[in-house]
């Protein structure tokens, strides 16, 4: 098994310092401490975004094929320590170590395509002679980097949604500083540990711990051109409130749906939805969380979810039989923990789980719960998931929309007309059919309407936030 080092720096201007070790960073499946790093004090942020505006103008001079070889040098560096980066994964976010390896493989899959698409920056040329007074004009236009970024990482995935920042700023040529969750820092460090292995600009990147107060310089500091946050819909509103004129990307929660038409394969649909539900104890932001199931199959449904839900093994993360692990916190676990006592008062029935110890949730199911609880309404981000019948499918697709969020939704049908009518009708950034909404590959457009956020990831999507488009107009006699 690898082991964990006793402290780790933070990554200042492209390099590792050591000023203090005053973040203390726990196993969170023992609760002990299991190593610790810097933490950033204001005047390093200061110097973080200083050297990322120094590095500005070297990091876009940077050739596509150079910025390429600093991404697959990444690529391979994350290949020679996967199993590492797995450990640490399940040590610090106390994430079961298959789904560890399973973000890891993500991460290595975010920097290849970030790879790829480092040298597909195209620009087009456009006619501009649409009328007589623009006769002899063309435009070519292209794309820029947007100057130094700010980025601000959640615990969840601590490396594969630090990576949705890192490699597209890197395959445009923007520096950045990045504040990784404090609880979870470790996979961000790692990642400056590889960067700092290639010759990018001095000031291209800097990793900082730092606690939530010290992010209000990430968020405020005009020289910071662009803001991308991944976390809370409440703090990630009111970051964008502080961020003045930056360009902002929010990838926020919500709480997602899936609705299981009476034409699914339901053991099909099971297994997925058992997934999307309690992989990584529920905490995704499109984790399943709403089940919305057809009259004819609901209790058949119903009922081959909760023998596969009470069949789940729940224990230490870093046992490979282990599905549910611990929850972040304990304080997350008891704020969830109250939100399913609160439905039980208000009516729900507990078809199974419910029990508490610690940070370890049980993996929980309800049925009839009033429309107005919080646990339906709000992200539970944690291992709940809430079943619900519907007999008309439009209903069905009105419920799901029935959210303040809009991240993915699922559709388990065979009709196509069906599937057409779900992807024009659904408020969400993303519809996937016959799999749950927590299906995502790394290349593909994410990101949500209404309280889930704004702007898209998915290293092609990133790179258009990243940049501007810079036009040239030329007139020829
Ligand atoms: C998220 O929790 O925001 C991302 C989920 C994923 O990348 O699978």
């Amino acid at each position: 098994m690898p082991s964990l080092k006793e402290t780790y720096p933070l990554y200042l201007n492209n390099k590792a310092q050591q000023p203090n070790t005053d973040l203390e960073v726990t196993d969170k499946f023992t609760g002990k401490v299991a190593f610790r790093t810097a933490l950033a004090t204001p005047e390093i942020i200061d110097q973080a975004i200083a050297g990322a505006v120094q590095a500005t103008e070297p990091m876009a001079k940077l050739a596509s094929y150079e910025r390429q070889a600093v991404l697959q040098h990444c690529v391979d560096r994350f290949k020679e320590r996967f199993d590492e980066l797995a450990y640490a994964l399940c040590v610090e976010a106390g994430k079961p170590i298959k789904d560890s390896e399973g973000e890891v493989t993500r991460l290595i899959d975010t920097f290849r395509i970030a790879a790829e698409e480092s040298v597909r920056m195209y620009g087009e040329v456009m006619p501009l002679d649409i009328s007589e007074r623009a006769k002899g004009y063309q435009a070519i236009w292209k794309r820029v980097p947007v100057g130094p970024c700010s980025f601000i990482s959640p615990f969840n995935f601590p490396l594969n949604l630090a990576a949705h920042k890192v490699a597209p700023a890197i395959a445009v040529g923007c520096p950045f500083v990045m504040k990784p969750a404090s609880m979870t820092p470790l996979g961000a460090i790692i990642m400056g540990e590889v960067l700092a292995e290639t010759d990018l600009p001095e000031g291209a990147f800097s990793i900082l711990p730092a606690h939530r107060d010290g992010a209000d310089m990430f968020t405020e500091d005009e020289r910071l051109k662009l803001l991308s946050f991944t976390g809370s819909p409440a703090v990630g509103w009111a970051l964008k409130a502080k961020s003045g004129k930056k360009k902002v990307v929010l990838e926020l929660g919500g709480n997602a749906a899936v609705v299981v038409d009476r034409d699914a394969d339901l053991d099909d649909a099971l297994e997925r939805i058992i997934f999307g539900a309690f992989y990584q104890s529920g905490q995704s932001c499109i984790g399943v969380q709403r089940i919305i199931v057809h009259e004819d199959v609901y209790d058949r449904f119903r009922d081959m979810m909760v023998e596969k839900t009470k069949s789940l093994v729940a224990g230490d993360p870093k046992d490979r039989d282990t599905f549910i692990g611990p929850m972040i916190s304990e304080k997350e676990a008891s704020r969830l923990k109250g939100w399913i006592d609160d439905a039980i008062d208000g009516g729900a029935s507990l078809l199974t789980g419910g029990g508490c110890k610690g940070n370890m949730l049980e993996a929980t199911l309800l049925e009839n719960v009033h429309k107005d609880a919080k646990a339906l309404n709000e992200e539970a981000f944690g291992p709940l998931a809430i079943l619900q019948k519907f007999s008309d499918f439009d209903d069905a697709l009105a419920e799901v929309n029935r959210s303040t969020f809009g991240l993915q939704a699922g559709i388990f049908t065979r009709d196509l007309f069906k599937m057409f009518d779900a992807w024009d009708r659904l408020e969400v950034g993303g519809v996937v059919i016959n799999d749950v909404p927590s299906y995502r590959v790394d290349n593909m457009p994410y990101g949500g309407v209404k309280d889930s956020g704004l702007g898209r990831e998915g290293i092609k999507f990133a790179m258009e936030d990243m940049t501007e488009i810079r036009n040239l107009v030329v007139r020829r006699n």
